[in-house]
């Protein structure tokens, strides 16, 4: 496997090396306009390339307004909608579809560690479903006691990627809404253990 991988690195230096003169030859001649159409061509070059729906705030403070409606229906007033229920969001039966939009994600929590395990992936929990009665009551609970909150699906009482993860930047919603937005993988735990805030020991 090391050898395979050093063997592709090796190959792509290669490659680079041919190249190079190309490119120097582009340096000297002015370039032609870049086609718009060209595709990306790197994970990072296509990431800069295409929106980033959580950045919803400009540089000079201004709410990115028009951001909004890559997940919401319309653009939603956060002064005056103030929880999941208020706004019209786009697939409402189904609230992951929103995510899988840009998102490839293996299940998880808890299923990371099962294609090195060779675990049946049957065993992996889905924790996009309706929670049972004593997580729903740790999730209650930990609303109460955090300034968080974890909202599930209206349509169907299932947990949604959103239950977890704050899809907004930090400063676009107030209160307990704003809460994880921006931290590290957007959880809305902001840096404490999540998985205890529904699985209680
Ligand atoms: C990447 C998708 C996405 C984008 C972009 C997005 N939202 Fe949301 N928004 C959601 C989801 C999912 C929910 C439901 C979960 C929640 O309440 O946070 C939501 C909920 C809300 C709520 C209700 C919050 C509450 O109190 O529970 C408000 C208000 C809101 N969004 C405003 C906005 C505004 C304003 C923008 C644009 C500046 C925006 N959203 C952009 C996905 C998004
Ligand atoms: C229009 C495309 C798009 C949509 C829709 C979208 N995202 Fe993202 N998301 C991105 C981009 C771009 C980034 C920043 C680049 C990165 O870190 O992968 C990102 C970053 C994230 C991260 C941080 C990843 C990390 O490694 O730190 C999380 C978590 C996340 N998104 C969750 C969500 C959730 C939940 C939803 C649905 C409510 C959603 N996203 C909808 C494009 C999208
Ligand atoms: C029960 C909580 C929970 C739910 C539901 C959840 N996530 Fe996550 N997610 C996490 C945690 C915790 C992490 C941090 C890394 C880890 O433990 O896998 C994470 C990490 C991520 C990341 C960054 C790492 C990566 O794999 O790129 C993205 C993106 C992401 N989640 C998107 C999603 C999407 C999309 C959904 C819905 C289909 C979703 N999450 C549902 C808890 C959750
Ligand atoms: C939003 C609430 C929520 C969060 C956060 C959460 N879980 Fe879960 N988890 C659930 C639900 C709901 C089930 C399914 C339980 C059932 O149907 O009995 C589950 C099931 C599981 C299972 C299967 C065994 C069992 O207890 O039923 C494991 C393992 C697990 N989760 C691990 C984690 C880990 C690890 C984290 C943190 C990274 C985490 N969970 C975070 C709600 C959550």
């Amino acid at each position: 496997m090391r050898i395979m991988a050093k063997k592709f690195v090796e190959t792509l230096a290669i490659c680079a090396a041919a190249m190079l003169p190309a490119l120097a030859y582009a340096a000297e001649t002015p370039a032609p306009p870049a086609p718009s159409e060209q595709p990306p061509y790197t994970r990072s070059e296509a990431l800069k390339s295409i929106m980033n729906p959580h950045e919803q705030i400009n540089d000079e403070g201004y709410v990115l307004w028009a951001t909004c409606s890559i997940c919401h229906q319309n653009t939603p007033d956060p002064a005056k909608e103030k929880s999941i229920r208020d706004v019209k969001l786009r697939f409402a039966d189904d609230l992951t579809q929103i995510c899988y939009r840009c998102h490839v994600v293996k299940m998880h929590p808890a299923g990371e560690m099962a294609q090195l395990t060779l675990t049946d992936v049957r065993s992996i929990p889905n924790h996009l479903s309706a929670p049972p009665k004593n997580i729903y009551e740790n999730m209650r609970i930990i609303q109460k006691d955090l300034p968080t909150i974890m909202p599930v699906e209206p349509a169907t009482g299932r947990i949604t990627c959103a239950t977890c993860h704050n899809p907004h930047e930090r400063g676009v919603l107030y209160g307990r809404a704003d809460y994880g937005a921006d931290s590290r993988f957007r959880l809305r735990s902001a840096g404490l253990d999540i998985c205890q805030y529904c699985h209680r020991k």
